[in-house]
């Protein structure tokens, strides 16, 4: 049923209500049943389809949504010590051939973000990035006053960064979102080789954060980690996220990969928040799900290619994304696009300057989603 902003806030508001109303009465295990039963149906969106955040709309695995029930007990009552956080940090480490002290955890990768601009950039040390790009690091460094050099993507969408490098010498920080969000494209790594060692030849001291949080979205030999330039340079990190092909953004886990030193600064820099033991137990066994995450992979591919060549068959562009959201070139504003699906209950993505007035963000949801997802998009393209 269609419905307009505001009863879509209005409903948001009463759904919140009504949930604490009953919770508080007889209907406690009702409410708990029905919150259980379109969690388990895959219908967590209040009635309006998430298509703004790029979270995965499946979820964790069945491996790992077990290992969560299984220790959802009494156990969770002792936690200011958590079981399975150092665990966490070991694996990790011994997955990507690290020592535990080359491993910074946060709540989601943010804080590592946050607290990276606060370590590295000042009143004298800018921060360079890619726009549009993940705007993170960029909003930190406005809040503090720093100054930022903003480049704007190159003609095929790509991260700028010959641009960037150039804009380094005396930076405090460049970000490189790769692949990038919003727009889906991503650098091979003779490209990130070449860029980092130019960045570490003219400007030794800058940090260069590259942010990997959709690598497991891409396709196979479009891209590697840029960890053995992490393993080379104490002042090259990296940052993955569980919110995405891990499916668990509510959990709130990210982690960096760099030298020991250049994360305690991080660390000392900002409040990277702790992450519980339910979180880490989830994201143990994320990690080490491959076979979960290449199904994730495989899903997500089939519903990009169908959704890619809806958009083409419509007439619009859509860069190739390897990420689990389109950048599509709709020739119109993306809040006039937002609000006409919004009034079809789909939420797509924010406005990403300075392509604001041409392009709009779509994260891919489930293959039930996109289908009816492409009907709308169709019906209001139409229309416009
Ligand atoms: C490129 C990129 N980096 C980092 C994040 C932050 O994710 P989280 O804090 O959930 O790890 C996001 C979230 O959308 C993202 O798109």
């Amino acid at each position: 049923m269609a419905t307009t902003r505001r009863e879509f806030v209005r409903r948001i508001g009463l759904g919140a209500a009504t949930g604490l109303a009953l919770s508080h009465s007889f209907s406690r295990h009702g409410a708990q049943a029905q919150t259980l039963a379109q969690a388990e149906s895959g219908v967590f969106d209040n009635g309006v389809m998430q298509l703004n955040q790029n979270e995965s709309a499946r979820g964790p695995g069945p491996k790992t949504l077990e290992a969560i029930r299984q220790h959802t007990t009494k156990r969770v009552g002792r936690g200011y010590a958590p079981d399975h956080v150092n665990e966490l940090r070991s694996s990790i480490a011994e997955r990507f051939g690290l020592d535990s002290t080359n491993v910074l955890l946060g709540t989601g990768s943010t804080p590592i973000l946050e607290g990276s601009v606060h370590a590295f950039c000042s009143a004298r040390k800018s921060l360079v990035t890619a726009v549009p790009s993940y705007s993170t690091s960029e909003q930190t460094a406005r809040r503090m006053g720093v100054k930022v050099h903003a480049v704007p993507l190159d003609a095929g969408l790509y991260v700028d960064l010959p641009a960037l490098a150039k804009l380094a010498p005396g930076a405090g920080l460049v970000y490189v979102c790769n692949p990038n969000n919003p727009s889906g494209t991503v650098h091979g790594p003779e490209v990130i080789e070449a860029f980092v060692r130019e960045v570490m030849r003219a400007s030794p001291d800058t940090i260069i954060h590259i942010d990997e949080a959709y690598i497991n979205y891409t396709d196979p030999g479009a891209m590697e980690t840029a960890l053995p330039l992490v393993k080379e340079f104490k002042n090259v990190f990296i940052t993955r996220s569980f919110s995405k092909a891990h499916g668990l953004a509510g959990m709130r886990i990210g982690f960096a990969l760099g030298h020991a030193d250049t994360l305690a600064k991080i660390n000392a820099s900002w409040g990277m928040g702790d992450v519980n033991m339910l979180g880490a137990l989830a994201a143990l066994t994320a990690l080490n799900d491959d076979d979960h995450i290449e199904w994730e992979r495989q899903e997500n591919y089939a519903i990009k290619t169908f959704v890619m060549q809806a958009f083409k068959d419509m007439g619009y562009e859509v860069p190739y994304t390897q990420t689990n959201h389109l950048f599509v070139n709709l020739g119109m504003p993306a809040s006039k696009f937002r609000e006409a699906c919004l009034a079809h209950d789909i939420l797509v993505g924010r406005d990403f300057p300075p392509l604001e007035n041409t392009h709009c963000r779509i994260s891919l949801g489930s293959r039930e989603e996109m289908q009816r997802a492409v009907a709308v998009f169709r019906e209001v393209l139409a229309q416009s």
